[in-house]
C-alpha cells in the first residue's frame, strides 16, 4: 500500500513538475510577440498634426468662426455664444485682428479661443516658405498684443495646405492644424435654414463645425442652429478642449478583435473537411443530370 501510495505521489509530482516546466516554456514563447507586436500599434499611429474631427467619450462638439473679427458681426455672434453658454473658436485673419483688437480680447475674455487663419487669407499651399512665415508670424504677433497668450492652433485659408508645410508650421509655430468635418458652405449663402440643415445633418460627436463669422445669413442661422444642436443633446467646446477628450477611436479595435473571434469557426471547418469527401463523392451522381440537358458548349 505504502509502495504504491509513494509511487503514486512519485508520479504526481512528476506530472505536476512537467506540467509547470511546460507551462513555463510555452509562456515564454507568447510573450515576446505580445511585446513585440504591441508597441507596432502606437507607433503606426504616430504623433498627429492635423485634424479633422476627433472621437471623444461624449457628445462634445467644436463650433468655430473663421476670417473674423468682424466689427458687428462677431460681437453678435459673442451675444448669442453668451446667452447659450456656449464656448467657441475663432480663426482669426491677423489683418481684422490689428483692426479690432478689442472684439478679439472680448472673446478671449468671455472664454473662447483664438487661433491663427493666417495673416491676410492667402492660399498657403501655392506659397514658398518665407511668405508662409511671414503670414504666420505676423498674425501669432497680433493675437498676442491682443490677448497676451499665442495661439496654439492654425487653420489654412481654404484649407489648402501642403504636407511639408504642417510639418514645417508644426515644428516651427508650435501649432496643430485644424481642418474641420463639418462644412455647410456658408460662405456660399444658401440661406440661413440650408446652413442649420446642413450643420444638423452633419454633426456627431467629436465634429469640427466649420462657419463664417462674416456673412449675415451665417450669423442669422446661428441661433436656430445652436438651439437645435442643444436639442439633440451636443455640448460646446473649443478645439483645443475637444482635441483634449480624444481618445483612440473604436472601430480599429473591434477590427483586430473579430478576427480573433471569427478564427474559432475558421479553425474547426478544417475538422469537418475531411469528412467532406465522402459527400462530395455521391454528389457528382446529382451533379451529372445537371450537365446533360445542357447543350455542349
Ligand atoms: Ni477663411
Amino acid at each position: 500500500m505504502l509502495v504504491s501510495r509513494s509511487f503514486f505521489s512519485c508520479v504526481l509530482f512528476l506530472c505536476i513538475a512537467h506540467a509547470a516546466f511546460s507551462q513555463g516554456g510555452t509562456s515564454l514563447g507568447p510573450e515576446p510577440s505580445r511585446a513585440v507586436s504591441q508597441p507596432a500599434t502606437p507607433v503606426a499611429s504616430g504623433p498627429q498634426i492635423t485634424f479633422n474631427s476627433v472621437h471623444v467619450e461624449g457628445p462634445f462638439v467644436a463650433m468655430t468662426f473663421d476670417d473674423g473679427p468682424h466689427a458687428t458681426l462677431t460681437p453678435k455672434i459673442l451675444d448669442l455664444l453668451a446667452a447659450h453658454k456656449m464656448k467657441a473658436t475663432f480663426f482669426v485673419v491677423g489683418e481684422n485682428v490689428a483692426e479690432y483688437p478689442d472684439i478679439v480680447k472680448r472673446a478671449a475674455r468671455e472664454g473662447h479661443e483664438i487661433a491663427s487663419h493666417s495673416w491676410s487669407h492667402p492660399n498657403l499651399g501655392k506659397m514658398g516658405d518665407d511668405g508662409v512665415r511671414r503670414e504666420m508670424q505676423k498674425t501669432d504677433d497680433a493675437i498676442t498684443a491682443a490677448i497676451g497668450t499665442r495661439p496654439t492652433l492654425m487653420r489654412p485659408p481654404y484649407g489648402s495646405i501642403t504636407a511639408r508645410q504642417k510639418a514645417w508650421i508644426h515644428e516651427t509655430f508650435g501649432y496643430r492644424i485644424i481642418i474641420w468635418d463639418v462644412d455647410p458652405l456658408d460662405w456660399k449663402r444658401p440661406g440661413p435654414n440650408a446652413v442649420t440643415s446642413r450643420i444638423l445633418n452633419e454633426t456627431k460627436p467629436g465634429s469640427i463645425i466649420l462657419a463664417h463669422d462674416i456673412h449675415p445669413p451665417t450669423i442669422e442661422a446661428m441661433p436656430a442652429t445652436f438651439d437645435q444642436l442643444e436639442t439633440k443633446g451636443f455640448k460646446f467646446v473649443t478645439v483645443s478642449e475637444l482635441l483634449a477628450m480624444a481618445r483612440p477611436a473604436p472601430p480599429k479595435l473591434r477590427a483586430a478583435a473579430t478576427p480573433t473571434i471569427a478564427r474559432p469557426p475558421v479553425t474547426a471547418a478544417p475538422i469537418t473537411r475531411p469528412a467532406a469527401p465522402a459527400l462530395r463523392t455521391p454528389a457528382p451522381s446529382p451533379a451529372l443530370p445537371a450537365p446533360s440537358p445542357t447543350p455542349n458548349g
